[in-house]
């Protein structure tokens, strides 16, 4: 069975810059290396879910210039449809400024029209939730737009992933209508206690759990990841790989989840794979560029870190 997924999130162009320095205030420096490549979380997951396989439906915003048009002829291009992408001629399309001194990113994201994707354009676009799998949603859309998705993913019993990224506290209203949340440590922490001190992990997954009572999974890179799901408790290795660059690990990881349990796999045998997406994606550079094929996935052979 393909897996049906509604993805409502961010459409970024990451503009990428290598130095061997970053400039401080005042200070002009010459980099090595400058690439555009398609980013942002939601469209991210986007396209890693269609090349894993699923159908999959984008709803967010661009801007009326280039990078707008540019980013909808890259969905449309991976097969996804992007009916209910809106172009706000009055935006400029989400960008991510991303540093890279020494395979460390500082990254500044300007939200531009992804600042626009309204609860009204979520209602307008619940077509594509009729009859769906999966709903993922992140966090660089406005908070009240995350709110309406969520809860008309559920009006149509729709299973909803919340990747609650970048780090955010939420409204306690929200848990009802989420099925799996899927924090880094740093989220994780944020979202149980509004700060970002990463405790004894026990107890932040304690804490999460009672919090929203919702199945948890906490990726935590190269550890692999721990989880609640169905009410047990377990955790799961990590790939051994070369990492060249981190970005999008975390959104390849959410897709795989949604495109194998919609599937008909269970969440921990679906985080079996997508452990494999993961490693894929951080032994490759930039966002989009690095995210596997269904093929790549089948045919990789890695050995688990434990
Ligand atoms: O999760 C990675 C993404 O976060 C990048 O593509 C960048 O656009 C930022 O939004
Ligand atoms: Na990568």
């Amino acid at each position: 069975k393909q897996a049906k997924i509604v993805v409502v999130g961010s459409i970024n162009m990451d503009l990428v810059v290598k130095s061997e320095h970053i400039p401080v205030a005042g200070e002009t420096v010459t980099g090595q290396e400058f690439v555009m490549i398609p980013g942002g979380k939601g469209a991210n997951q986007a396209v890693a879910a269609a090349r894993l396989g699923a159908h999959v439906e984008m709803v967010g915003c661009v801007g009326g210039d280039p990078f707008g048009k540019q980013m909808l002829e890259q969905l449309a291009n991976e097969g996804i449809g992007t009916s209910y992408v809106h172009t706000d001629p009055q935006q400029t399309t989400g960008v991510a400024l991303i540093q890279v001194q020494d395979g460390e990113n500082r990254i500044t994201i300007v939200p531009g029209a992804n600042a626009s994707v309204t609860p009204e354009q979520v209602e307008r676009a619940k077509d594509v939730f009729d009859g769906a799998d999966i709903l993922l949603v992140q966090l660089e859309i406005p908070q009240e737009t995350v709110m309406r998705a969520v809860q008309l993913a559920k009006s149509y019993g729709v299973k909803v992933i919340l990747n609650p990224a970048p780090a955010a506290v939420l409204p306690d209203e929200i848990w009802p209508f989420v099925d799996l949340v899927t924090p880094n440590e740093t989220e994780a922490a944020i979202l149980s206690s509004g700060q970002a001190v990463v405790t004894a992990h026990s107890d932040v997954m304690n804490e999460l759990r009672s919090l929203t009572k919702t199945d948890v999974i906490i990726t935590q890179g190269e550890k692999g990841v721990s989880y609640h799901l169905d009410g047990v408790a377990g955790s799961y290795p990590a790939y051994r790989v070369n990492v060249t660059d981190t970005t999008a690990a975390g959104d390849s990881f959410n897709a795989a989840l949604a495109v194998w349990h919609g599937e008909g796999y269970t969440m921990e045998q679906s985080i079996t794979f997508a452990a494999k997406v993961g490693a894929i994606t951080v032994s490759r550079f930039g966002a989009q560029t690095s995210l596997p094929t269904r093929q790549e996935v089948d045919s990789f052979e890695g050995r688990l870190n434990k």
